[in-house]
């Protein structure tokens, strides 16, 4: 067999990881692995490169992906559809690793055309359904704990209010873990309004008790009072998120309504960069392997997903049909850490 390997959405440290075992398990069964370059362009614009021993050598702690990236959706490009099908006569399989957008696209594909396309769950943002955790994440939230920790030094040093801005477009799973690991003092996600003299209040009632700096994490998602929404979208219908981000107006609200100096840190893409940390290596590869089986097995349409500790089969469908929130109980052990 020819099993292709895209790569789509945002990068993500673990993908290499993945790419990595799906060819080791591929080669073992007697197959050929090829590399579709930039995610659903490639399958487009018929970008593939052969992926061998060379390709696949040293790249399992190697952040970014050896195969490129893209957020091109074949459904929005003129044709678009119509060139992915005819590239699959190129290919007897294809292993999309991806988020919601890509792995939405592979599920149409798949149940419109019954195209051989089995999935591999990819987001720093840990918001896809049917899995409980994606790689990337893990790294993500180690990354903004230790930023956190950063934080509460020289928030200390100088008495001030720290608000952090981490990302997670549509769930706050990266707010509420490192905000929970790091001791954050307020958490602000997506799924919950944000009431910015709640948000004072929490400060005000810590300072109270003796505490002169505070913490604050708000995930980029949040939509605050006030915002200007320009209505911009993305080829998968993302808001594009404002160039001035709430961590910097949720930052000028609690100077101005509590009087306390406040600083403002936007993570950004450094939650994405880098080498991922060894529970992503290990679930990244998991994955791979899984996914690889998948094919072998003819069984397309599904995802490799992980459920308790066992990686398991799931259908794309199911995993894209909703986003996976920041559930209340979640929220609740963020909660009993405020003010
Ligand atoms: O989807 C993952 C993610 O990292 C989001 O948290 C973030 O909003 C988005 O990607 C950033 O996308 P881009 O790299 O295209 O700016």
């Amino acid at each position: 067999m020819r099993i292709g390997v895209l790569t789509g959405g945002g990068d993500c440290p673990g993908l290499n990881a993945v790419i990595r075992a799906v060819a080791r398990r591929a080669w073992s069964n007697g197959h050929e692995v090829i590399g579709v370059r930039e995610g659903w362009r490639g399958m487009v614009e018929r970008l593939f490169e052969p992926l061998g021993p060379q390709q696949i050598s040293g790249i399992l702690p190697r952040g970014g992906t050896i195969i490129g990236t893209s957020r091109t959706n074949p459904y929005k490009v003129e044709g678009g559809v119509d060139k992915v099908r005819a590239a699959f006569e190129h290919l007897d399989a294809l292993v999309a690793i991806g988020g919601e957008d890509t792995l939405g696209v592979a599920s149409k594909l798949h149940s419109e055309f019954q195209l051989p396309v089995v999935g591999v769950p990819k987001t720093i943002d840990n918001d896809l359904s049917g899995t409980d955790y994606t790689f990337g994440f893990d790294t993500a939230v180690s990354i903004c704990t230790e930023a956190i920790d950063r934080l509460h030094t020289t928030a200390e040093a100088h008495n001030r209010v720290m608000v952090v801005e981490v990302m997670g477009r549509h769930a706050g799973w990266i707010a509420v873990h490192s905000g929970i690991a790091g001791g954050a003092d307020v958490i602000l996600i997506p799924e919950r309004p944000v009431v910015f003299e709640d948000v004072c209040e929490e400060i005000r009632r810590r300072h109270a008790r003796g505490k002169n700096f505070s913490i604050v994490v708000i995930s980029e998602g949040c939509e605050l009072p006030g915002a200007d929404d320009k209505g911009e979208v993305d080829q998968f219908g993302h808001k594009l998120l404002a160039k001035r981000g709430v961590g910097e107006r949720l930052g000028d609200e609690i100077e101005e309504r509590t009087g306390f100096e406040t600083r403002v840190t936007v993570l950004g893409h450094i939650q994405r960069g880098g080498s991922p940390t060894p529970r992503d290596r290990i679930l990244a590869t998991r994955f791979g392997l899984k996914a690889a089986d998948l094919v072998e097995a003819g069984e397309f349409g599904q995802m490799a997903a992980l459920r308790g500790d066992d990686v398991i089969a799931c259908s794309l469908e199911e995993a894209t049909a909703e986003l996976k929130s920041v559930t209340p109980e979640w929220y609740d052990v963020a909660k009993a850490f405020f003010g």
